[in-house]
């Protein structure tokens, strides 16, 4: 059994599977039975102000038979008392000192308010804090959330109040509204923050309900935007993570968060530079059970690798993510079908037809005398898109074509031709 222990900015956790900031952790019941299940760490439901909530409040994206694929919510951070949610998060750490415990923040943009509140959290444990800068509905319209995490300056600022008194480590939860998380990262970084943890929910309409015409959901006959998260977000997640993680001016350690709900998504997150992982939507849809099979996963993935501890592999993708410019233009690849296990539905052949290159062509087979899907490899541009719309898993394969060429990147082919057009005129 490998060794699943993560410390990620100072904050130690028996496993990387933490619960994130969501209706999971909002009261030390749930916490509790959390950690019981084999969760290593809560971010508490945010605390601050009471706040008051609206019915409804969620909305869910399905897809044929995959419920959940996406979720929204338009709730707003913990609607219980601050001295409510302190007793138990005191109580929670008594009962389980191992594992984490962080505190998500969000206080109006007053440097006494965030000294109040780090001071009380810290008071009662916490072993580390969390700002939420990401919550993109209710608070932003009130100066706070995502109206913080949208301005590098703003979140600087309040990173750095925090600082001043902060005696636990520091993560900023940044929201991915933005044109590029980078510059905020950075901010974040530049405040003083331990870490960085991305991402919040992404700004979203779920739907319009076409027999009366209000969005979905709404409140009273009005809706207003809400969070994306779920499966659908893991893909801009990655994204974000892996440029802050191969970002030197960012330099920070990164919780990453967003669409996360099995083992191998959350290897993908630590490959590409999160050294833990957080997660909600999952454990919304699924319960605190699913830890157990991240848990497993993860520990054989480790070992049938022979790798000792899952920090290890924190980032070791990383430089694998380029910019378009450093890709080898000189690499190919082709589409070839494997005739044993095509069912001859013919959607590669459309989907070549209409929208690639036109180079599947359909063959009448004289030994068989069936027809055959047969790709012309020299006009086949590996663009991939016969291989996604093949329902029949491994029938399409895309195959390596060895060149004659040399590597070539963009950014080489450039220099080459600058090069030349020097010596032509020099
Ligand atoms: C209903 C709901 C409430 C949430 N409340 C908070 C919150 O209070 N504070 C916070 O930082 N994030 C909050 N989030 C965002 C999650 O912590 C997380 O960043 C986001 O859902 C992406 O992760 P996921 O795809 O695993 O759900 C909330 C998300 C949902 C769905
Ligand atoms: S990879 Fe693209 S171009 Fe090649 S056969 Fe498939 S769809 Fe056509
Ligand atoms: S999409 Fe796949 S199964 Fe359908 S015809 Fe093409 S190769 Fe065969």
């Amino acid at each position: 059994m490998a060794d699943l222990r993560i410390n990620l900015g100072g904050i130690e956790s028996p496993n990387p599977f933490w619960l994130a900031s969501a209706p999971p952790t909002n009261s030390g019941y749930q916490v509790q039975r959390a950690f019981e299940a084999g969760w290593g760490g809560a971010v508490w439901k945010t605390l601050g102000d009471p706040i008051i909530n609206t019915t409804s409040r969620f909305a869910a994206l399905h897809l044929g038979s995959r419920r959940v694929v996406g979720f929204n919510n338009i709730e707003l951070i913990t609607d219980r008392p601050l001295e409510e949610n302190l007793k138990e998060i005191s109580e929670t750490k008594k009962r389980f000192p191992k594992h984490a415990i962080i505190a998500s923040l969000m206080v109006e943009p007053r440097r006494e308010k965030w000294h109040e509140i780090v001071k009380a959290v810290e008071a009662v444990g916490v072993d580390g804090l969390e700002l939420n800068f990401g919550c993109p509905h209710g608070m932003a319209e009130r100066g706070m959330g995502s109206a913080v995490g949208q301005q590098p300056d703003l979140v600087r600022q309040q990173t750095e109040w925090v600082k001043e008194v902060a005696e636990t480590p520091v993560i900023v939860k940044l929201t991915p509204n933005i044109t590029d998380i980078r510059y905020t990262a950075r901010a974040a970084s530049q405040g003083g923050a331990d870490a960085v943890s991305m991402i919040n929910t992404i700004n979203s309409l779920m739907g319009v309900d076409l027999d009366r015409w209000l969005p979905i959901p709404h409140v009273d006959g009005k809706g207003a935007h809400g969070g994306y998260c779920g499966p659908a977000v893991k893909p801009i997640a990655l994204n974000m993570v892996a440029e802050c993680a191969r970002d030197p001016q960012v330099g920070i350690p990164i919780s990453g968060i967003g669409g996360i709900g099995t083992w191998r998504d959350a290897v993908e997150f630590l490959l590409m530079g999160a050294s833990g992982v957080q997660i909600c939507t999952a454990a919304m849809h699924h319960g605190f059970r699913i830890v157990e099979d991240m848990i497993d996963g993860l520990n054989n993935y480790l070992d049938q690798r022979g790798i000792a501890s899952v920090m290890e592999i924190v980032g070791k993708a990383v430089h694998t993510y380029s910019d378009w410019n450093n890709l080898n233009l000189n690499y190919k690849v082709v589409a070839r079908i494997h005739e044993e296990t095509c069912i001859h539905c013919n959607k590669c052949h459309i989907a070549c037809e209409d929208a690639s290159h036109q180079c599947i062509d359909i063959v009448h087979n004289e030994q068989t005398g069936r027809e055959t899907l047969v790709v012309r490899e020299e006009d086949c541009v590996g663009c991939n898109l016969c291989a996604i719309v093949c329902p029949v898993e491994g029938t399409i394969e895309m195959v390596e074509v060895p060149t004659s060429l040399p590597p070539l990147s963009w950014n080489q082919r450039q220099a080459a031709l600058a090069a030349n057009e020097d010596r032509e005129t020099g």
